[in-house]
């Protein structure tokens, strides 16, 4: 009883929010960078599902006006190949969150990410062949299809948000088509997407928002044409924003020292929010 009361009054305030504050009730209560936490310490936790899989995850607080009309709604996070062993995604997580969505990052690595980007590596005992070629789309499919049905079963989620970074934003794309093994997400979110093939962006069947550095040789300038032609090609909602003077990388690691990655990383922040606000 004390929670449907509780229930009662963030819809009451929720919905007065909405309405002073926009007309697309689904939308609502804006947000803005400031929810986006780039350094300090995670707030979610881990946990083990299944017999060995870790997640990572964060709830939104109850008192969250977001959460309220998001219920039965999450984000499945994809990492970097730096995993759960970055602060930085962790930290997203929890920034998404904040924004109203109960966000869960699987450890794409069992347990051991990569050292070092595969995009720029400068350890030369780090061989990325040999990481990619063990963490394939066989290997790695069936981990992110285990964090599906841990969100469907187990958290009782219907719509499902992707959202996937470098590494994992290749799998945001497989997610998102239900002729591949995931076929777990609703809509789709990648910032600077590695390694992705053209098959697995025409396989595509909901809206996908993309979010580029101008400066990324695993998404150079030709591949992000043939990107945005090949989802120009499919008739579903799409969006390729490129972000000036940005790495590989940024919307994870970006240097706050530098004007131009601390803007990409927010805006790019609030393209993937504002994004599932609109078609989640
Ligand atoms: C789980 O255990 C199996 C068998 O030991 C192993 O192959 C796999 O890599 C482990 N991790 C995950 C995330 O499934
Ligand atoms: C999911 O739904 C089941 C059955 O309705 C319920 O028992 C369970 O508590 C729910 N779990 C969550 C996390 O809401
Ligand atoms: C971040 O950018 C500043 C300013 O360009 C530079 O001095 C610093 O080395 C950079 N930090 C890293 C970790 O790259």
């Amino acid at each position: 009883m004390r929670s449907s009361i509780i229930t009662s009054a963030l819809l009451l305030f929720g919905g007065a929010v909405q309405a002073g504050q926009s007309s697309n009730k689904k939308t609502g209560h804006p947000i803005d960078a400031s929810i986006l936490a780039h350094t300090g310490q995670p707030v979610g936790k881990e946990i083990k599902i299944g017999s060995n899989l870790t997640v990572y995850i964060s709830a939104p607080s109850p008192k969250n006006p977001r959460a309220k009309s998001r219920a039965g709604t999450a984000i499945l996070l994809l990492t970097d190949v730096f995993g759960l062993d970055l602060v930085q995604n962790k930290l997203l997580v929890d920034s998404f969150a904040r924004a109203g969505y109960l966000t869960v990052a699987p450890d794409l690595f069992d347990g051991s990410p990569a050292p070092e980007d595969i995009n720029t590596p400068s350890n030369p005992n780090f061989n990325v062949g040999e990481f990619l070629a063990r963490h394939t789309p066989q290997v790695t499919d069936p981990i992110i299809s285990s964090a599906v049905t841990y969100l469907r079963s187990s958290l009782n989620t219907s719509r499902i948000a992707a959202a996937g970074y470098c590494f994992g934003g290749r799998y945001v794309f497989r997610a998102i088509n239900p002729s591949s093994v995931l076929g777990g997400a609703d809509v789709a979110f990648a910032a600077h997407p590695s390694l992705l093939t053209d098959a697995e962006i025409s396989g595509i069947v909901g809206p996908v928002a993309v979010a580029a550095a101008d400066a990324d040789s695993m998404l150079t300038p030709a591949q992000r044409a043939n990107l945005e032609g090949l989802l120009l090609a499919k008739a579903q909602p799409y969006q390729v924003t490129t972000y000036g003077q940005t790495p590989h990388g940024f919307a994870v690691r970006a240097n706050y020292s530098v004007p131009s990655q601390r803007l990409g990383k927010e805006e790019a922040f609030l393209q993937a929010v504002r994004w599932f606000d609109r078609f989640l």
